[in-house]
Formats: structure tokens, C-alpha cells, sequence
């Protein structure tokens, strides 16, 4: 425990809150965003409960009719981020983009509400159930393509994963001849070198029109969008997120829901090892239409232990996996294996090491009986804060922080998890 960090950390968030809601980073992110703020509600919940709370109500006051808690609430105009609410013209209040992000809302919800005592009339828990319950079943509603209990993404930004090279082949595919001029705002507030390259955002805003242009129809982007990976990290959060909402399902005695809950639960189990590609050891990104596997080690393939699935035998060529890492980072988990095609050790999500994927492996290793790395990995990443702050993301080689200064989500991993 540092003392003058749990300030800072604290400091951080408060200096984040717009009222209700927390701006990820100033400048760069000026919005409220889906997975960032469900972690930093585990943050806030460490010295001021209330806030908390709120910060995923705020969130989920903006779900969708049909479901989708969507991956951007834009609360109010900033024109330092590109695109913005009228590039995504969603029609939405408040405006939103119009795609999503991890869905580790319930395994938030779980958590805050286990802190406080596991009340099943809890009210603030049971509004928030109801509205994961409706995400839930519009992920297998529209996202799950195959019929296997994974996840399709539609856009590489669902991922949070933004440039990792597992969606390189896909994105090549992409027509961007009818994107025309814009300007990125991302550039102007950090280091290009941080960020993705241009080539790759005209991919990104592509994908981002065919949405837009066909009004956002969920169902036609799923079935013919230009962009469709069965993502290994949505996957695993959603398995993970389905047997956190079934805890709650069942301290409220909602038999319907619990039910549909265990079957998709064991079906995503079954349907898991789709992902599983034999050759490198580890679960991949596959793309849903070529089905080709991504073949690369990510920090995502360790969420399995989150997730709760594998053999032994498969967990055993994981964790021979996390060995081989340590040969060439100092500190772990790296998003991308130092050698992998486009590895860039301060390149955004091609090397960069994000404490929120690191949080979620390190507990699943510990759940599962592998202490001395979960250890290992709560460790380093409170080594990569004493050393560089609160950065977005920090360099596997040097522990440099990379991409925005003093982050939320960094302050809540924080207080939350590496610095206690
Ligand atoms: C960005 O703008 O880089 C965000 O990650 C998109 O969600």
C-alpha cells in the first residue's frame, strides 16, 4: 500500500468525474465510455460507494431499446475527438456511437453488490441486473453468428482491442474508396507513434459508415457488415459475465433467466475450443466469415482462466505460453508477443501492456490455482504505476507509460486491485 498513490489514484477519478460520469482520460477521451466505466466504478467503490454506483447507472441509462449498452455515450459536445456524435448520427439521447463494447458490466455489478453483503432486494443491484440481462440477450440475439455461444464483433473498436494485429487480415479487406477527408483528433493529443496508423482508421471509419448508412440495423451489420471476427476476448468476457448475472439470477430466484443463463453458459463452454488453435498453444481471434485463425498469443488468450474454460492439458500450453513471454518482457502481460507480426512495444494494443485485461487474467489465474502468477502479474503492474503513473497503457520492455496521462481506468486498478 502506497499512500501517496491511493491519493493520486483517487485524485485521478475525481478529476475525471464530469457528474456522474468519468471521462477516461482528459483530451483524448472526452466522453463516457461502456468497459471504462464499469472498471472505474471498482475504483470509485473503494472510497465513495455512491459514486460508484452511479457511474454504471449513468452507463446503462444509455442502453438501447433493442439492448446494446452502447460502446460511447456522448453526454456533451467536445469537438477534440474524432468521430463524434454526428458521425455516428445515431438519432439516440443522449447521443451514443452505435456499436458496443465488453460486456463486463455484470461481473461490475456482481462484485460491488458482493461488497456490500449480497441483499437480493438490493435495488440499485436489481435495476442494473435487468438491464444486463437485455444486453446479454442481444449479444446472443445478434452477435453469436454460429450458433456456438462466442461473440462476433462488427467493428474492431467493440473489441477494445482497437489495433491489434489480430484484425489485420480483416480490415485489409475492407473498401475504404468511399470514406472521403477527415480529420483524427487523437493524433493532435498524444504521440502518433502510440496510436494506430492511418491506413488502419480509414478502415475503421469504413466500417463505422456501412453502420451508419444502413441506420444502424443491427441485424443487417451482423449478417453482411464488412467487419465480422469472432473476438477471443469478448468471448471470454461474456462466458465469464453470463455465470456472474446467473449468481445474481439466482439470489433473486429468477428461474426463467437462470435457465436460459446455464444453457448458454454451457454452450459458449463447448462452443470455446472453435477458438482453440493448436499450433500456437493458445484461444485466438477467428474471423467468422474466412474462419481463419488469427494464430496470435494476445493478452486476451489468458482471459480463459477468467472465463473458466480449458482441459488441463490446455492450461498447461497457456501457461507455457505466459513462460515464453517473460522471456522478452520485463514486465507482464504485453498485448502482443514480442516477435508477432507488427509487434511495437509502445503501439496502442501491438505490445502495450493495459492493467484492465491484466486485472481480469491475474484473477482468473489465482481462481484457477496459479497464485504465483496471478502474484506475479498484480506485481508488475503496481511496479509499471510507482514507476511511470497512472498511463494509459505502459511498455512490456521499459515499463514507460504510453498513450493518455492520468487515467481512470488506471487510478481504479489502482485502488482496486494492485495497490491494496
Ligand atoms: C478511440 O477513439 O481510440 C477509441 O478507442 C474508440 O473506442
Amino acid at each position: 500500500m502506497n499512500k501517496d498513490l491511493d491519493c493520486r489514484a483517487q485524485e485521478i477519478l475525481r478529476r475525471n468525474d464530469r457528474g456522474g460520469y468519468t471521462v477516461p482520460t482528459h483530451g483524448l477521451y472526452p466522453f463516457q465510455w461502456n468497459w471504462d466505466s464499469a472498471f472505474v466504478a471498482l475504483g470509485f467503490a473503494e472510497f465513495d460507494r455512491e459514486r460508484g454506483w452511479q457511474e454504471i447507472e449513468t452507463l446503462s441509462s444509455a442502453q438501447w431499446d433493442d439492448g446494446m449498452i452502447p460502446h460511447i455515450v456522448f453526454h456533451q459536445d467536445d469537438d477534440g475527438y474524432f468521430p463524434g456524435p454526428g458521425v455516428w448520427a445515431t438519432g439516440k439521447t443522449p447521443a451514443t456511437s452505435g456499436i458496443t463494447q465488453p460486456p463486463v458490466l455484470a461481473s461490475v455489478v456482481r462484485q460491488l453488490w458482493e461488497q456490500e453483503g449480497t441483499d437480493p432486494t438490493h435495488p440499485r443491484m436489481r435495476k442494473l441486473y435487468a438491464a444486463c440481462v437485455k444486453s446479454h440477450r442481444w449479444f446472443h440475439r445478434f452477435r453469436d453468428p454460429l450458433g456456438n455461444g462466442l461473440v462476433m464483433v462488427t467493428h474492431n473498436w467493440e473489441t477494445g482491442r482497437d489495433n491489434s494485429s489480430e484484425w489485420d487480415a480483416a480490415l485489409a479487406r475492407i473498401d475504404t474508396s468511399g470514406v472521403g477527408t477527415y480529420t483524427r483528433r487523437d493524433t493532435g493529443h498524444v504521440d502518433a507513434a502510440m496510436r494506430p496508423k492511418q491506413h488502419e482508421y480509414d478502415r475503421y471509419v469504413a466500417i463505422l459508415q456501412f453502420g451508419r448508412d444502413c441506420g444502424w440495423d443491427h441485424r443487417e451489420i451482423a449478417d453482411n457488415g464488412p467487419f465480422r471476427m469472432i473476438d477471443v476476448g469478448m468471448s471470454m468476457e461474456l462466458l465469464r459475465a453470463n455465470r456472474d448475472l446467473l449468481v445474481l439470477a439466482e439470489a433473486i430466484g429468477d428461474a426463467r433467466v437462470a435457465d436460459e443463463l446455464t444453457n448458454r453458459i454451457a454452450l459458449s463452454e463447448q462452443g470455446m475450443d472453435w477458438l482453440w488453435n493448436d499450433e500456437v498453444g493458445a484461444y485466438c481471434s477467428r474471423d467468422a466469415t474466412t474462419h481463419e485463425s488469427s494464430g496470435l498469443v494476445t493478452n486476451a488468450s489468458f482471459l480463459a482462466f477468467y472465463a473458466g474454460v480449458g482441459s488441463r492439458q490446455q492450461h498447461t500450453r497457456l501457461i507455457a505460453a505466459l513462460e515464453r513471454l517473460t522471456a522478452s518482457a520485463a514486465f507482464l502481460v504485453p498485448s502482443l508477443e514480442a516477435g508477432s507480426r507488427e509487434y511495437d512495444h509502445r503501439r496502442y494494443w501491438r505490445g502495450p501492456i493495459w492493467l484492465v485485461v491484466s486485472y481480469m487474467v491475474a484473477r482468473g489465474l489465482a481462481e484457477q490455482g496459479h497464485q504465483d502468477w496471478a502474484e506475479r502479474i498484480r506485481r508488475d503492474s503496481a511496479r509499471l504505476i510507482e514507476k511511470s503513473g497512472f498511463f494509459e497503457s505502459f511498455s512490456p520492455e521499459t515499463g514507460e507509460g504510453s498513450g493518455g496521462p492520468d487515467f481512470s481506468w488506471t487510478a481504479a486498478m489502482w485502488l482496486a486491485w494492485c495497490g491494496k
